[in-house]
């Protein structure tokens, strides 16, 4: 059931709708061949298309879906046509954006894509690589379990503790946590088909450790409060808008003296960041936020946190990340603007630390 289809470079609509491409779409209904077809057939006319299948959101994703999973395109090219677009047509509403999110880790598997590996979804923590040095899918994936460790060391857990991950994934960070720190894990994720492959790859993992995966959100933490010694998230609150929300949460959920850890991208405080949106598609889109880090600080403290540490850890992240894209088929797509951006000083990898 196609409504419409938005040109985002002003073409008159009439003009696209009369095009071979728009007939066949419009024929087509939701048949995955032709669309694909039509929409490639119209990005060669030189512009940018957001095709609304019908008015709810996700079913305009199955045909994003369709175009991207063809060439591996980072993200949603929708968010390029929608700055393009006047604001009236191309204004997002919040469940909009959290639909994109949902796309992403549902039906679009980021996991799958070759900027990350070994199931992992992170940008990972690197030792200094010699620009010259081919990197192999393994030093990949080794950034990524690094990336856990360092998180993860910073709430010196104690073997047999219970420990929460917000925003698990695909779960292999989960199991190296209970395997190499002998702590009982829960992975909490709101992506059932995230949940799904968790289930799947880690299915081995699941009979010999503690480590379970639940499906809920980090705004409302499915747990009783004072059930966890330790709680810690690896790249997942650029998707949160309500960050106060999980500051709030995890300090219910958490015993008296239990440590809170997270990693992510933030803003660098003071930073000027009215650039990154121009550059980052996801950001542009709102499917990832970027705040200043101390506004999170900030969060942590009136959640009732204390103790709380800052460390940029940016120097480990964005060089070597981008040396990884740039091996990749993605080696030309916007996402090697990130390194533009830390080195530019607006947005850098942290790690946050708080103890209840
Ligand atoms: C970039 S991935 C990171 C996955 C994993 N931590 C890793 O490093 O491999 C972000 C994950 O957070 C989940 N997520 C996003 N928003 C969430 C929310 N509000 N509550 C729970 N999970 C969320 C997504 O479904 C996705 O699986």
């Amino acid at each position: 059931m196609i409504l419409g289809l938005k040109p985002a470079f002003g073409e008159p609509i009439q003009e696209i709708l009369a095009s071979p491409a728009a007939d066949d779409l419009l024929e087509s209904g939701v048949d995955g061949a032709a669309l694909r077809k039509g929409a490639e057939d119209l990005g060669s006319l030189g512009a940018e298309f957001i095709i609304e299948i019908d008015s709810d959101p996700r079913h305009r994703f199955d045909l994003l879906n369709l175009v991207e999973r063809e060439d591996r395109a980072l993200l949603l090219r929708r968010s390029v046509a929608r700055r393009n677009m006047p604001e009236s047509v191309g204004m997002e509403t919040e469940s909009d954006v959290q639909a994109q999110r949902d796309f992403m880790y549902g039906e679009l598997d980021l996991g799958s894509l070759t900027i990350f590996s070994g199931s992992f979804i992170n940008y990972g923590y690197w030792d200094q690589l010699d620009p010259g040095h081919e990197i192999s899918v393994e030093e990949r994936t080794a950034s990524q379990a690094e990336l856990y460790r360092q998180v993860v060391s910073r709430l010196e857990p104690q073997a047999g503790q219970r420990l929460l991950e917000l925003g698990s994934g695909i779960g292999v960070g989960a199991a190296l946590v209970a395997r190499q720190f002998g702590t009982s894990v829960s992975g909490l994720d709101r992506s059932p088909a995230q949940l799904a492959r968790a289930a799947e790859v880690n299915a081995k993992a699941l009979k010999e450790l503690p480590l379970s995966y639940h499906e809920g959100s980090v705004t409302e933490i499915p747990w009783d409060e004072g059930t966890f010694d330790g709680l810690y998230s690896v790249e997942m609150l650029q998707h949160v808008d309500d960050l106060a929300a999980v500051a709030r949460e995890a300090h219910r959920v958490l015993k008296p003296g239990g440590n809170f850890a997270v990693a992510t991208f933030f803003s660098p405080d003071g930073a000027d960041t009215s650039q990154v949106a121009d550059l980052i598609e996801t950001v542009a889109s709102g499917v990832d936020v970027i705040r200043p880090v101390g506004e999170f600080a900030a969060d942590l403290t009136a959640a009732g946190f204390g103790e709380i540490t800052v460390t940029s850890i940016g120097t480990h992240v964005w060089r070597q990340f981008d040396q990884w894209v740039g091996q990749t088929e993605h080696r030309d797509s916007w996402g090697r603007n990130w390194l533009r951006c830390f080195e530019s000083g607006w947005v850098d990898y942290f790690i946050v630390t708080a103890r209840r």
